[in-house]
């Protein structure tokens, strides 16, 4: 058996035990998946990269996705995944497909991906529910920005399906048009658990200031 255990970036090669070498197979990155929306639907690049850099980071086996929108993030999870190479790992998207009266719109690109990306056609709630009475369903990467109006309300049984080295993610918490979105905040810092929200934005186009919160246990 091969024990890898060192990296070589400037050759690009990894070198097993006894020093011989062996290529890594290149990374192109930027695959995306597709769906026709509005622009402002889309995450920003700032807080996709961070999602996107946190899952190539954290070697997620897997991964929980609340709401598809353009495909942005999950395309951002995708090249994660793809980045990562793991011998498995597994990213499930939920959507009732709101913003499209119900019926799921064409997604652009998502076959080549079916061995590992699971559409599940339902409510937030409905799959936050069902998932929590799974007790070994565990995520290791949340990323919430479906059901802006109400995922305050199941906010903890959203965190109780992230694994104890896992890393949620709550989008729009500083949002206007989502006040009580920003209580994920507070009742998951007075819970005792890690939060950051990042809502800056540097560049004329950014709406960064929509807010994206990350919580963590360890
Ligand atoms: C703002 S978009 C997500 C944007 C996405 N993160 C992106 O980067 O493009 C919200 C998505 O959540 C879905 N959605 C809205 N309410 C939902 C609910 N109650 N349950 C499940 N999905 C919902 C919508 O259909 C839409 O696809």
């Amino acid at each position: 058996m091969v024990c890898l255990h060192s990296l070589s970036l400037s050759n690009k090669c990894l070198c097993d035990s006894r020093g011989s070498r062996q290529l890594e197979p290149p990374f192109f990155g930027g695959h995306m998946i597709k769906i026709e929306t509005p622009d402002y639907v889309e995450m920003d690049m700032a807080h996709y990269e961070l999602i996107k850099a946190t899952a190539m980071a954290l070697k997620p086996s897997n991964i929980l996705e609340l709401g598809i929108g353009s495909g942005k993030v999950t395309s951002a999870l995708i090249d994660a995944i793809r980045f990562n190479q793991p011998k498995e790992c597994k990213l499930t998207v939920v959507d009732n497909w709101h913003d499209w009266n119900g019926i799921q719109p064409k997604i652009s690109g998502i076959e080549q991906y079916s061995s590992y990306v699971t559409i599940v056609t339902a409510s937030e709630e409905a799959f936050i529910k069902n998932a929590k009475n799974e007790h070994d369903k565990k995520y290791d990467i949340i990323v919430s920005d479906a059901d802006h109006l109400n995922s305050h309300n199941w906010w903890s049984d959203t965190l109780s399906l992230l694994t104890d080295t896992g890393v949620a993610f709550f989008h729009d918490v500083k949002n206007p048009d989502y006040p009580k979105l920003c209580f994920i905040e507070y009742d998951a810092d007075n819970h005792g658990w890690h939060t950051k929200v990042f809502n800056k934005s540097s560049r004329f186009t950014e709406r960064c200031t929509r807010g994206l919160l990350m919580v963590y246990k360890n």
